[in-house]
């Protein structure tokens, strides 16, 4: 290997960077969403315990592959599997971060055009003019596609400065950096008028909602919003410290994941409610509804308003940024190990790759008609094929491995850092991933699939 290979340098710098490659546009656009329509406290309650019980234990589990294997995720799985055909298991988790990289760019892009265009003024309009803002530039062949191209050029320059120097300070900045800009941006849409409306109907429970979709679902956005099986949390992980407490962090990875998603409800139900509009979710939430919302809220002020767009759409910037540079290293690690290249040459293959990705992935949306294969744009087609089948692949295959295949007594290991922790939860952890996590992740699967 032509380079050493480093690890995290501090506890902070850890939690804030798994954190900040969990934390992204999940938490923002769809989690209010779900809530808010599913029972609002009611399904928080149900979304924390599907965290707790099934989030926690994947995440455990991907992160003692992690660190167990101290390589990339598909070599992980090889130490840990002892080279045997569990390893494509890996494999799957590099190319679904692959793959995730090239069009979480193009929507990652278009947050920085919103930033760029908040701060020019460009989106102060009536709705048709925002929405027809938002169609014009997401089908246009060249703006959208030089967005992409520089996230993912900034991407690349947090990664080749490497694990300490790269990722973890970068992290230790920007995950403050966000937290200051979402709870300036909650106080302000709190205060507005009729905002407590907007939080009532975001936070009162209502258990009438709740039915067998709404646990599934629930239990399909915490995989998504905690990154579980994409490789992110495990090639993470191979740069934990033995002194790591792994079952601590992956629920303080996780809490802080949670409270984030609620936040950002406290965010678009206020100031939704207080104009009347209807919150929905993904891109129109985020590029239409909102900047719609933030013009008419702040009408009387608008100088606020102003400053809370493009504060809202720094801060949406900054999670996809932290995502991306998750997602990048899955790939970036992979290549330098395996190809025994520079991390630099690695990062460069990732970054050249994902741009020609991103680039089709974004003309697909109407520039270049032709990019379809089975009636959806190349776009849908990866966010369908990673998101409803190659993640809750992954993960059932993940649990079935760890739970069936590796050694308890490495398992425990790993859990008590050499029996200086206490393994009390042990057992429970066990238990869930043999039998609970499978079989929900199972469930997930035929759910989105509308088998079940
Ligand atoms: N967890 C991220 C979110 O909530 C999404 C993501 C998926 C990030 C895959 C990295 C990799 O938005």
């Amino acid at each position: 290997m032509s380079e050493k290979r480093n690890i995290f340098g501090s506890k902070v710098g850890m939690i804030l960077a798994t954190a900040g490659g969990a934390v992204g546009l999940g938490n923002v656009w769809r989690f209010p969403y779900m809530a808010g329509e599913n029972g609002g406290a009611a399904f928080m309650v149900i979304y924390l315990g599907c965290v707790l019980l099934l989030g926690v234990p994947c995440m455990l589990s991907e992160f003692i592959i992690g660190r167990h294997g101290a390589s990339n995720t598909f070599r992980a799985y090889s130490e840990v599997g002892n080279g045997s055909a569990w390893k494509y298991v890996g494999f799957l988790g590099v190319l679904t971060g692959f793959l995730i990289t090239g069009y979480y760019a193009v929507v990652s892009g278009w947050c920085l055009q919103y930033v760029y265009a908040s701060l020019s003024g460009e989106l102060q309009g009536d709705a048709t003019y925002v929405t027809r803002y938002f169609q014009e530039f997401s089908q246009n062949p060249i703006r959208p596609v030089f967005w992409t191209i520089v996230i993912l050029l900034t991407t690349h320059f947090v990664i080749v400065h490497g694990v300490r120097k790269g990722i973890e300070r970068f992290s230790k900045a920007m995950m403050p950096a966000l937290s200051v800009l979402l709870i300036i941006i909650v106080i302000a849409s709190c205060l507005l008028p009729n905002g407590w409306k907007g939080m009532e109907f975001f936070l009162l429970p209502d258990f009438s909602k709740v039915d067998s979709g709404v646990f599934l679902g629930a239990l399909g956005q915490s995989f998504y919003s905690l990154s579980i099986a994409m490789g992110c949390i495990c090639t993470y992980a191979s740069y934990f410290s033995r002194q790591t407490n792994l079952l601590k962090s992956a629920v303080q990875v996780s809490l802080i994941d949670t409270l984030i998603a609620i936040m950002a409800g406290l965010i678009i139900f206020p100031s939704a409610f207080s104009v009347g509009a209807n919150p929905d979710s993904g891109p129109s939430l985020v590029f239409i509804t909102l900047p719609n919302v933030f013009n008419q809220a702040f009408s009387s002020a608008p100088f606020i308003g102003w400053l809370v767009a493009l504060m809202f759409y720094a801060l949406l910037s900054l999670a996809a940024l932290t995502s991306l540079v998750s997602l990048h290293e899955v790939s970036t690690a992979f290549f330098y190990e395996e190809l025994h290249i520079s991390r630099k040459r690695g990062a460069v293959i990732v970054t050249v790759a994902t741009c020609i990705i991103g680039a089709f992935c974004s003309l697909s949306l109407g520039a270049v008609k032709e990019l379809e294969v089975a009636g959806l744009p190349l776009f849908d087609l990866f966010d369908f094929v990673t998101g409803q089948i190659f993640l809750p692949l992954g993960g059932f295959l993940t649990c079935v491995f760890v739970g069936w295949y590796v050694p308890k007594k490495l398992l425990h290991e790993e859990f008590t850092n050499w029996n200086t922790l206490s393994g009390r939860c042990f057992g429970a952890y066990l238990f869930l991933v043999r039998y609970v996590c499978p079989v929900a992740i199972l469930a997930i699967f035929l759910h989105q699939l509308e088998v079940i």
